[in-house]
């Protein structure tokens, strides 16, 4: 494969968050990005601006599946294959700082729609681009430690770790359905503790741009990794479902 990668990142368009600094990282390391966003982003128009045809941004909601099928026709338009697909969009409801008893239950189906089912609407609908990238296909479901079921010491945050530990078996239920299949590798990462609303008192140790530079070179290690446990750090280290 050559050193040009064409990468796509779901949930791309705050310039603060995890999602603008990948496509910002793989533009600056010369890959075409695709960058999915579910309305206009003035911030990545300005990297359009810069980068031309190596950034196609395009419109896509991953709670709807007829959003995602729409995206996936208009993007085989532009290019023939994707060599890495980044699912970090994420959704919670204003209850989700709340406890079991204050909690608006039903927010939490909401929640895990968008937030494990997304990225398995996505997986599917562009699966044929992955298919064809020339080497292994990475897919990476942006995860996090609060949705680890063995750590867990929560009480807070319901619909976020029950989202995340389901994107967790989703990636474990479909690299089973890969298995013997080294064309495509999937994982799910917890990206670290990051400043992703932006603000310098927040007291997480990375920034949006660190955290992005140091998922850059994990992936690349793990690209041809199909022995390992399907739940990492951003450090490299497994950690448990
Ligand atoms: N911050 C941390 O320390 C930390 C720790 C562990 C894991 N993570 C994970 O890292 C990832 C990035 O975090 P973040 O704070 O940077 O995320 P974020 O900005 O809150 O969310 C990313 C994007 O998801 C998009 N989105 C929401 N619903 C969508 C939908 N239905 N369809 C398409 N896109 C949708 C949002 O788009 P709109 O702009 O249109 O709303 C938003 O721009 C997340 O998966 C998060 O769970 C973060």
């Amino acid at each position: 494969m050559g050193n040009k990668q064409i990468v796509m990142v779901t949930g791309a368009g705050r310039p603060e968050a995890l999602g603008f600094n990948l496509v910002l990282r793989y533009l600056e390391g010369g890959n075409r990005v695709i960058a999915t966003v579910r309305k206009y982003s003035p911030k990545l128009e300005v990297l359009k601006g810069i980068y031309g045809d190596d950034l196609i941004i395009l419109k896509m909601d991953i709670g709807i599946t007829d959003s995602v099928e729409r995206a996936a026709q208009e993007l085989a338009e532009k290019v023939d294959h994707i060599d890495i697909l980044i699912n970090n969009a994420v959704s919670v409801s204003p209850d989700c700082d709340k406890g079991f008893f204050d909690a608006n239950l039903d927010y939490i189906a909401g929640t895990v729609d968008i937030t494990a089912v997304g990225p398995m609407r996505v997986i599917k609908a562009f699966y044929s681009l992955l298919k064809n990238s020339k080497g292994t296909a990475l897919i990476i479901n942006i995860s996090s430690e609060a949705g680890s079921i063995t750590k867990s010491g929560r009480t807070a945050q319901i619909e976020y770790c029950m989202a995340k530990a389901a994107l967790n078996m989703a990636t474990v239920l479909i690299a089973n359905t890969f298995k013997g299949d080294t064309s495509v590798n999937i994982f799910c990462v917890h990206p670290g503790w990051i400043r992703t609303d932006g603000r310098s008192d927040n007291p997480a140790p990375l920034s949006s741009y660190e955290a992005a530079g140091i998922l850059q070179d994990l992936f690349e290690k793990r690209r041809e990794d199909f022995t390992g446990h399907r739940f990492i750090t951003n450090e490299g280290e497994d950690y448990p479902y």
